[in-house]
């Protein structure tokens, strides 16, 4: 071989070694959030407007996300935060304000003024994907950075100054230098796997029952939610516009929704809202289904060295009491005060307590999501005992105005404050 044919070769030898490589870059940014739900989204955006930048990491592509059905109620502390901070606008425009709920039992409707017993609070039902496509538009406007369908995703060095997040993305790797982690990557994350399992402790309760909701093209039967205890089971009535109701009946946990076709569905809906004066569900073409099993779960503490859990990631609630995606808006909302406070002045009072506050919204929600499960849910113990005291529980509710303020306070959800703020 000539010398020039050799170099020829190497030449040729490197460059294919060059392309086998996956390009790597380094990325530094103040908070690398993992995960592009709720929690993710509105801390970025919380930390955009005081001047701080994030990088959201989402293992799912932009469309998923935008088109996966979930929450419907938004708390009034949820959407004071959301029109605040500037991503209100369509909220306020499209978001169906509620004043009260109708509980449902033995065939008769009770309903509960909120908005009278809790001195004029709501509720707004908003769609979460619709909501989060509000924030993506925001983020991706005002320049924020979301690096969609990334792959093997790993965190890195938490408990030191400079955590890592690295990643594969467009075909190349990635490591993003921080300050912070946020952890909004859900229930079944990577973050809060990657916490030494001796620092946390986990609560669970898993419930022998799931949901299966449908999303339907007929106009809602009411224009307030009617959650129905019936013997046959719970079911609950809600909506995302005047023309498309969202409704959700008691299944068992892992229920096949093969042996579910639309007419059985619509069969068993009537047959759990069915009043005394003839109650019936408006029916239309099922657009979507989907079968939801349920739990409670608790992590404490939400934090470990720089590496802070939010909302699905840290507490997860039966949607009964609607808490899920609010409890995600409060934790970040206390994340964005103490990081910003950290900036600021370098204090770091807020974020050593940032799991102590937040637990303690999330203990009230656990305690409120559990109570109107257990008040609403056929018992498969089968003797009747949880029927009858269930029963008398609603009797109760719908009678004492103290029992009733009670659920409505807790429904429309705890005022949002930050310590040191009034209540
Ligand atoms: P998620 O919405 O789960 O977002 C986490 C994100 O992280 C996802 O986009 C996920 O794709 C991404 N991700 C996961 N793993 C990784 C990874 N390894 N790397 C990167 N990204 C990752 N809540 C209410 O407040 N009101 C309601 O009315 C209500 N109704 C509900 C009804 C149903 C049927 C269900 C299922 C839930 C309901 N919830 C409700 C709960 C609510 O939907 C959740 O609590 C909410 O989605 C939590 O938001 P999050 O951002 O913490 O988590
Ligand atoms: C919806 C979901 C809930 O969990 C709930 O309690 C009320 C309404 C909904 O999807 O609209």
């Amino acid at each position: 071989m000539t010398l020039d044919k050799f170099w020829a070769f190497i030449v040729q030898v490197s460059d294919k070694r060059t392309m086998a490589m996956p390009a790597s870059t380094k990325l530094r940014t103040q908070a690398g959030i993992v995960g592009a739900g709720p929690a993710g989204l509105i801390l970025s955006h919380l930390l955009h407007l005081e001047g701080i930048d994030s990088i959201v990491i989402e293992a799912r592509a932009r469309k998923h996300v935008e088109e996966r059905l979930r929450a419907g109620v938004l708390e009034q502390g949820t959407v004071d935060l959301l029109n605040e901070s500037g991503v209100g606008e369509r909220l306020r425009r499209e978001g169906l304000v509620h004043r009260g709920i109708e509980l449902r039992f033995n065939c008769r409707s009770h309903r509960i003024d909120m908005h009278e017993l809790t001195g004029g609070r709501t509720i707004t039902v908003y769609s979460q994907h619709e909501l989060v496509k509000d924030l993506i538009r925001a983020r991706i406007e005002a320049g924020g950075q979301i690096f969609f369908e990334a792959g093997q995703i790993e965190i890195h060095d938490i408990a030191s100054e400079s955590p890592r997040i690295t990643l594969q993305h467009g075909g190349s790797h990635r490591e993003i230098t921080c300050d912070f982690i946020g952890g909004c990557d859900g229930s079944h994350g990577v973050c809060r796997a990657s916490i030494p399992a001796a620092a946390l402790r986990c609560y669970e309760k898993v419930y022998a029952f799931g949901w299966l909701g449908i999303l339907a093209a007929a106009p809602p039967a009411s224009q307030e939610l009617i959650y129905s205890n019936h013997e046959r089971g719970f079911a609950l009535l809600s909506m995302r516009t005047p023309q498309l109701s969202r409704v959700y009946l008691q299944c068992r946990p892992d229920e096949d929704l093969a042996a579910w076709p639309d007419g059985r569905i619509w069969e068993e809906l009537q047959r759990r809202f069915e009043t005394s004066e003839g109650f019936r569900l408006n029916e239309g073409p099922i657009l979507q289904k989907g079968v939801t099993p349920m739990r409670s779960f608790v992590t404490e503490p939400m934090q470990y060295g720089r590496l802070f859990l939010a909302g699905d990631a840290a507490h997860i609630v039966p949607p009964t009491g609607a808490k899920g995606l609010n409890l995600a808006a409060a934790d970040v909302r206390i994340l964005a005060h103490a990081i910003t406070a950290w900036y600021r002045s370098g204090a770091t009072d807020l974020l050593a307590r940032y799991s102590e506050i937040c637990l303690r919204r999330v203990w009230r929600a656990q305690h409120f999501s559990w109570w109107m499960t257990s008040m609403l849910h056929r018992s498969e113990c089968g003797d009747g005992f949880d029927y009858r005291r269930q029963l008398a529980e609603l009797e109760h509710v719908t009678t004492s105005r103290a029992a009733a303020t009670s659920l409505a306070e807790n429904y429309t959800g705890l005022p949002f404050t930050l310590p040191g703020e009034q209540l």
